[in-house]
């Protein structure tokens, strides 16, 4: 249920969320924020939290290993998809690209989170209990877990709102699979497809079946949001719409899997 603060919030308003925020477009991304490498995802890589786990388990974590040759590893061809950020920029100013498809290639540049800090600052002004407790900027991660506790909705406006949280989120059109089709592709004639791997086992051509790929790595788990979701009223539901269901693949089911990683992490 949504708490006192939540419904006050809603109701002052309730028009601006009715829109949608904007999305820029990945290359604007691109040239706004520097990559900052996995070492700036350290806790979500850390054992036993889903997300790296099931990244480490996927081939997207060894893309890299695939070109063979210095040639390769130097073709900006190949880098496109098999690293993260070619063409961008970089906290150590002496990349050019990450190696592998990192949390970046999907997630957007790292730096971009500052954006979420700042924003969080804000929303959380809104909160007398928390802006008291968390006067400092760089409070702004235990800010947001107690923001998300209180209020999920408002967690998720203000993930939302900084752009770069749910994969996809940077492409005009605000979806995963436009994310996935900067990389793969879903016609095996594409011109624009990997020169290396036009068959399969079979002899076939090769391409991504969107449906079957997403569910490899989506790793998605319950979060206090999915509760409060399913727990909405429809006038809510009306009011947080684009913060719920930006993208359809959002409300489709939860693995199995996650869901007991996330028992084990309570623990
Ligand atoms: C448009 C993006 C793209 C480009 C460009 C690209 N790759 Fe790939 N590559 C992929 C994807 C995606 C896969 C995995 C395909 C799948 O499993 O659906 C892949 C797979 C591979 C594989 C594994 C093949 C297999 O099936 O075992 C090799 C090797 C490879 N790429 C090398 C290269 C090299 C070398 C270059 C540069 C000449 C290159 N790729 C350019 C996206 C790309
Ligand atoms: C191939 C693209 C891709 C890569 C690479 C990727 N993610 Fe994701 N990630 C997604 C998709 C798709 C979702 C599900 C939609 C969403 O919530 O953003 C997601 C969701 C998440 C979530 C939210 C989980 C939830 O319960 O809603 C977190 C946190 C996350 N990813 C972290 C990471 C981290 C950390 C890495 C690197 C170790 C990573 N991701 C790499 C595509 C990717
Ligand atoms: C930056 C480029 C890039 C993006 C973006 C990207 N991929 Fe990939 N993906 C690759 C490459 C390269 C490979 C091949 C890795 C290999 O075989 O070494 C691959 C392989 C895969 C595989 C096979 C891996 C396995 O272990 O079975 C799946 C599934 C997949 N991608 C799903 C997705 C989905 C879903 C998205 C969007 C959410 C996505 N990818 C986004 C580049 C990308």
């Amino acid at each position: 249920m949504l708490g006192r603060f939540a419904t006050f919030l809603l109701a002052i308003s309730v028009g601006t969320f009715l829109v949608l925020a904007p999305t820029s477009s990945v290359e604007a991304a691109r040239q706004k924020y520097k990559y900052t490498g996995n070492k700036g995802c350290k806790c979500h890589l850390s054992p036993g939290v889903w997300e790296g786990d099931e990244w480490k388990q996927i081939d997207h974590s060894k893309s890299f290993k695939r070109l063979e040759t210095p040639e390769e590893q130097k073709d900006p061809k190949c880098l496109k998809c098999h690293a993260t950020g070619y063409g961008g920029k970089f906290k150590n100013p002496k990349l050019t690209y990450l190696k592998n498809v990192t949390c970046e290639a999907c997630h957007g540049p790292g730096q971009g989170y500052v954006d979420v800090k700042n924003k969080l600052a804000k929303a959380v002004k809104n909160y007398p209990e928390l802006k008291k407790k968390y006067k400092l900027k760089e409070k702004a991660k235990k800010a947001f877990n107690e923001l998300a506790e209180k209020d999920p909705m408002m967690g998720r406006k203000v993930q939302y709102d900084a752009g770069l949280i749910v994969a996809g989120i940077n492409n005009p059109s605000g979806k995963i699979r436009d994310q996935c089709l900067e990389c793969h592709w879903e016609d095996p004639d594409d011109p624009d497809k990997c020169p290396k791997c036009d068959k399969d086992e079979d002899g076939k051509p090769i391409f991504m079946d969107y449906d079957k790929y997403v569910k490899k790595d989506d790793h998605r788990d319950v979060d206090a949001i999915d509760a409060v979701i399913k727990k909405m009223s429809s006038g809510d539901k009306a009011k947080w719409k684009g913060y719920i269901e930006r993208d359809p693949f959002l409300s489709t089911k939860i693995k199995p899997e996650a869901k007991k990683k996330k028992k084990k992490k309570a623990k």
